[in-house]
């Protein structure tokens, strides 16, 4: 039943023009009536369809909320979104897949809500999570990885999130080191990855994703407004949220496949091709001194890799690095 709904939407969108009753039943091997229940289904989730005589169906507008039936119904994975839990409100989507996680949840299992209201950042920081105006979403993995490779899933993850910005609008994305994604000098997404592991295994790791999409002027806290931003703000359109989060999904699985098969170096190379500020000079403290450097990319344990103007190598896995723009720091 699910299937068959999803490639009757996948069939819809296909086309630009209406498809007949008689096309969808053949294509699909169910009756018109079938292909009839179909749609009204669709429209109960919130699909505008648009049914002419003698021409046939169209949809006219995708909905406009996220629903797990929604979601997964244009959701073209494999592994990645097979398990979906979706909530009006939650205090945060890590949580809930931590507690998912103990209960023995498949590989791929996503958490993700209109609304957070203790969502969390990097470091003990708040982040916030409005009611849809973003995708707060945290996803379960079990790779057969030892733990010294997990901040490598978090890379992988900022050029998954900077492709598909890239792809689905005419905004450059890049990343800041190790995880955020700026757009315009200002940070649109941040990842945060929790792990359970032994010593020498990943139990399982909860990938967070936060992206400031659909937020406009004033609807970010003043306190961030100089250095935050949403992509409707930088590209001035309005994101469809839930085609935004099923590309990151499909993304995702066929990034982590080819990761888990071919290694780190094309997410190495991908992730410098986004990277904020590589080949340039800025200026960074550690605790032993503070000095001018060339960022010139990242190493597979996650760490920064810069020169300094003695042409000396510095490895950063902690630092604070003075960006010039944006004002903030690492
Ligand atoms: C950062 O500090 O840049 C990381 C932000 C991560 C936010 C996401 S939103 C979904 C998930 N749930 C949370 O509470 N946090 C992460």
């Amino acid at each position: 039943m699910e299937s068959t709904r999803k490639q009757l939407i996948d069939l819809l969108k296909e086309q630009d023009s209406h498809i007949s009753g008689q096309q969808l039943s053949e294509a699909l091997d169910i009756s018109r009536t079938a292909v009839w229940k179909h749609m009204n289904e669709l429209k109960k989730d919130g699909y505008e369809i648009e049914a002419i005589q003698r021409k046939g169906y169209k949809i006219v507008s995708s909905p406009d909320k996220v629903s797990k039936n929604t979601l997964q119904w244009g959701l073209n994975t494999k592994w990645i979104g097979q398990h979906l839990y979706h909530y009006p409100q939650v205090e945060s989507t890590q949580d809930i897949v931590h507690q998912l996680a103990k209960e023995g949840k498949p590989h791929g299992t996503v958490v993700i809500a209109d609304e957070q209201v203790k969502g969390k950042g990097r470091m003990a920081r708040e982040w916030h999570s409005p009611e849809g105006k973003g995708v707060w979403m945290s996803i379960l993995l079990r790779p057969d990885l030892p733990p010294v490779q997990a901040p490598q899933l978090t890379l992988l993850t900022a050029t998954v999130l900077a492709n598909v910005m890239d792809k689905r609008s005419a905004l450059v994305p890049s990343i800041k080191w190790p995880n955020d994604i700026l757009v315009h000098h200002k940070k649109v997404a941040g990842i945060l990855t929790e792990m359970q592991a032994e010593q020498d295994r990943i139990q399982y790791v909860v990938l967070g994703i936060g992206i400031n999409v659909n937020q406009e002027d004033g609807e970010i806290p003043s306190m961030i407004a100089h250095k935050a931003s949403s992509l409707k703000m930088e590209s001035g359109e309005k994101w469809d949220i839930q085609e935004f989060v099923q590309s990151i999904l499909s993304t995702f699985e066929k990034t982590y496949d080819s990761f888990i098969e071919e290694g780190f170096q094309e997410i190495k190379q991908e992730w410098e091709r986004y990277g904020y500020k590589i080949g340039e000079k800025v200026t960074i403290s550690t605790m032993r001194r503070d000095f001018k450097a060339t960022l010139l990319g990242i190493e597979a344990d996650g760490a920064l890799l810069a020169k300094d103007e003695q042409g000396e190598m510095e490895k950063l896995y902690s630092a604070e690095i003075h960006w010039g723009e944006g004002g903030y720091h690492a």
